[in-house]
């Protein structure tokens, strides 16, 4: 059979670095398949290399069996091969409609934009996923997600052959995973061929025909679906390079339940509300409990957090610690009291990208001590040594730039932040965005640490997995308020779900 794309021994480094060694690719017309590795694997190298952003250093590319020297990302596109952005390509103070038609602007012979036209396009690739925004919204105004979905739109509204979609799910609920998969089974339909990149198991083992697995830029292996079962134990060695083993728990088992009746309250909220966003919220956390905020995406959940760190104000409500009223007005006084937000947005709220590892891990050290003059160096080398250590950090130089780290491993340098200081609670929102399932199960086994530790945990993940391996009870937030809690043994995924859409 003829492949409508096929790579062949692809190398790239990057000032020595080497990204990818041997990496060899196939794609069949109408499937989906998927690309699968860890953080810093290459996979993001590999899908901007056949998209056209940067050359290989070796290797060669071909379509429908012809080779091809792809010049540039324009030259890729007009062979109709689109990409969706692991770090979005959107242009945050542009509207939705301007980037949707970015680059393909219609013009009058007289060199005047076509306005109409350019929005009856954009209106329709809106359309084609059902989402929720205005052609006139600014990008930078739009959540997460939203982001996340306009850049899926814009990809779909070139017409692609050939659509690369890089963690096009990190930062999408459940829901909107389902939208953009319904999507994908229509594009496989009409014959279109998708590589799909995910660090969620079940989400490759759920769509894809097919997988291919890289491990420190090489191809491992391919499991064909059409012959294998879709079993994670067969595709997770194939990421991690350990042999299965039988003993160990799968990373999304639940955790036993623990009763918390008798432990002392440390934090309390009392009809916590936010102007059009929350209203009446309340609930407990006691020492060491791991609490989760489940839900559909955007129902208020991150502005609770953002609340309890001090990044957003609320309109009237109590928090309490130890049973006393505190007021936090900003993050530095969040951080006085114990609580620590593990932010989700790596790019805009948690790193600075222009300075290397060392800095930005300690970073919250310093600030949090005021050692602003006299730097115990050594001791602080030694710290980050550890932490990098924890997070397996690839590669596991301090000196690195973040800049130059893969997506997941930016992520795990967000994380990283925060394990060397002494939180009495910690807010996660949605902190495992990208990473990969090693530093995930490290991630997992760190809270559990914390939480037997007496540390209390808030954690807002979008990801129900998540939050079933980690949490002793789940409160559902809808539309600002708390609806349900789930605890112990009920936490499950059709709980979950059935809950956070308002089924009974
Ligand atoms: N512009 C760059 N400069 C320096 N090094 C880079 C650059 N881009 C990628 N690298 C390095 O190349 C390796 C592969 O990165 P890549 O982004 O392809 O990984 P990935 O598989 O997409 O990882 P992730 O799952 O975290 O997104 C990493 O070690 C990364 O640090
Ligand atoms: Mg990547």
């Amino acid at each position: 059979m003829s492949f409508i794309l096929e790579a062949r021994n692809l190398k790239k480094s990057f000032d020595g670095v080497v990204a990818l060694s041997d990496a060899s690719f196939t794609l069949n017309q109408g499937e989906i398949c998927g690309l699968v590795g860890a953080n810093g694997s290459g996979k993001t190298t590999f899908a901007r290399i056949i998209s056209g952003l940067i050359k290989p250093d070796a290797g060669q590319l071909y379509l429908y069996g012809s080779q091809i020297n792809l010049k540039s990302h324009l030259e890729a596109e007009k062979l109709a091969i689109s990409m969706v952005h692991q770090n979005l390509s959107l242009v945050p103070e542009m509207t939705v409609w301007e980037n949707i038609n970015l680059g393909r602007e219609i013009i009058t012979p007289l060199g005047i934009l076509k306005k109409e036209e350019a929005l009856i396009r954009a209106e329709a690739a809106i359309q084609e996923l059902k989402v929720n925004i205005s052609l006139y919204d600014k990008v930078s105004q739009l959540a997460p997600s939203d982001q996340q979905l306009l850049e899926i739109v814009k990809a779909l509204s070139r017409n692609p052959k050939i659509l690369i979609l890089d963690e096009p799910t990190a930062s999408l609920g459940f829901k909107q995973v389902e939208i953009l998969f319904e999507k994908l089974i229509q594009l496989k339909k009409d014959q279109v061929s998708v590589i799909f990149i995910s660090h969620r198991i079940w989400e490759i083992t759920r769509i894809c025909d097919r997988l291919v697995a890289f491990r420190n830029g090489k191809t491992v292996g391919e499991v064909d679906f059409q012959q294998q079962p879709r079993e994670e134990r067969i595709i997770i060695p194939l990421i991690t390079g350990k042999k299965e083993n039988e003993d160990e728990k799968g990373i999304h088992e639940k955790r036993p339940y623990r009763n918390f009746d008798t432990r002392q309250v440390i934090l309390e909220v009392d009809s916590l509300s936010k102007r059009d966003k929350l209203h009446n919220i309340s609930f407990k956390i006691r020492e060491g409990e791991v609490i989760g905020l489940g839900g559909l995406n955007g129902q208020g959940q991150e502005e609770i957090l953002f609340i309890l760190s001090g990044y957003l104000r609320k309109t009237s409500g109590k928090i309490k610690i130890n049973n006393q009223e505190i007021i936090i007005k900003n993050p530095s006084q969040a951080i006085e009291r114990g609580i620590f937000l593990v932010p989700g947005d790596r790019q805009k709220e948690g790193l600075f990208l222009n300075h290397n590892v060392f800095t930005n891990l300690v970073y919250p050290q310093v600030a949090q001590k005021k050692q602003k003059f006299i730097l115990p160096l050594k001791e602080l080398r030694q710290t980050v040594n550890t932490t990098i250590q924890k997070i397996s950090l690839v590669p596991p130089d301090p000196r690195k730039l973040v800049s130059h780290l893969s997506g997941g491993n930016q992520q795990k340098v967000v994380i990283g932040k925060w394990l060397s200081l002494s939180p009495r609670i910690l807010l996660l929102n949605d902190p495992t965005k990208g990473v990969d399932i090693e530093t995930r199960k490290n991630l997992y086994k760190i809270i559990a640490d914390l939480s037997n530790q007496g540390v209390s945990v808030l954690l807002y993940a979008s990801d129900n997995e998540e939050l079933i391996a980690n949490c002793d009870r789940v409160l559902i937030v809808f539309e600002g308020q708390i609806v349900e809690e789930i605890c112990g043994d009920r936490i499950c995924e059709e709980n979950l779900i059935a809950s956070s859409l308002r089924v009974q």
